[in-house]
């Protein structure tokens, strides 16, 4: 393994470096991150990641390589050929893209799919020595009382019940983790929106759900137990606590950085309204540029944040 879990690296405060907090990773010869298709036998970790400080992550690879190369372009970086390859190359889990300091990976829908993808980055960045990194989820949401196509920077995610908790079971007993994301982050990714002035940009909670129809409280699955009129007051009761928007990655994705001590902040488009509606049915056009939101907006934080000052 080219990087090891070394006790000092354990031992320290870790106020720059990425923390695992696993002895067991220190006994492994090699350490293999399956669903990346990477290992640090094969693979050296600090010479290929080492630079990387930006960190974006989102659900389709397909929109993880379009970020690649829009912020190849924002940054002046762009491959003559256009070839962005896949680093994961050899499954299809996960894809993933480095462009300069930013890595672009996809994590696939809802927390089991996001969580693995990150036991996996995060130990990736720890075994690379990474320090100084900033993590951004750019993704899609449902919104609560706003137009579609705003942009919704997290303040913290809450859990379908309104609570500031990532709840994980280990060996048979419920752990709660805390949601809390970085507060500056948030507020300086606000301020980007509001420079951009190009879409509404605004801070509010972000539900998290473990489902997509009945778990956000949408008429239209398979099932479906409650009439429009409760549907409705559990939507203003989220309104009342806080939340503009829902969507079911960022409690794990904030619990498992602030255990891994990575400044972390999620910034989500809204695609609809679901005060009035549950299905998505707004054309490609429209759905592909409302996506590209959460991207314009990360580019210029990470713009501005490379540029010498
Ligand atoms: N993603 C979600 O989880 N919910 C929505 O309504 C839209 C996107």
């Amino acid at each position: 393994m080219h990087s090891g879990f070394s006790e000092e690296r354990n031992g320290e405060q870790c106020e720059r470096s990425i923390c695992v907090n696993n002895p067991n990773l220190e006994s492994m010869k090699e350490d293999i991150l399956y669903h990346l298709n990477l290992d640090t036998a094969s693979h050296d970790f600090p010479k290929e990641f080492g630079d990387v400080k930006f960190v974006c992550v989102g659900g389709s690879p397909w929109r993880m390589k379009s970020f690649t190369e829009y912020i190849a372009k924002e940054l002046g970086l762009e491959d003559p050929k256009g070839e962005y390859p896949n680093i994961c190359e050899g499954t299809d889990r996960y894809a993933m893209y480095k462009v300069g300091p930013i890595l672009s990976v996809s994590h696939g829908i809802g927390i089991p799919s996001i969580s693995i993808m990150l036991h996996e980055l995060i130990k990736l960045l720890y075994h690379a020595r990474c320090t100084d990194v900033t993590i951004v989820r750019i993704g899609t949401s449902g919104g609560i009382g706003l137009q579609p196509g705003t942009v919704v920077v997290t303040k913290q995610p809450v859990d379908a019940m309104f609570l500031p908790r990532f709840e994980q079971v280990v060996l048979g007993k419920t752990v709660v983790r805390s949601t809390e994301l970085d507060v500056e982050l948030a507020e300086e990714l606000l301020q980007c929106g509001k420079e951009l002035a190009e879409f509404e940009t605004v801070i509010g909670n972000t539900m998290c759900t473990l489902d997509f129809y009945e778990g956000q409280a949408r008429l239209d699955g398979a099932f479906c137990s409650y009439t429009e009129e409760e549907k409705q007051n559990y939507l203003s009761e989220a309104y009342a606590a806080g939340v503009r928007n829902i969507e079911m990655e960022s409690s794990v994705f904030a619990a498992m950085c602030k255990l891994s001590n990575i400044r972390a902040a999620v910034v989500c488009v809204t695609l609809l309204d679901r005060q009035k509606g549950d299905q998505l049915s707004s054309s490609h056009e429209v759905m592909q540029s409302y996506q590209q939101r959460p991207q314009i907006l990360t580019g210029l934080y990470i713009k501005k944040s490379l540029k010498p000052s």
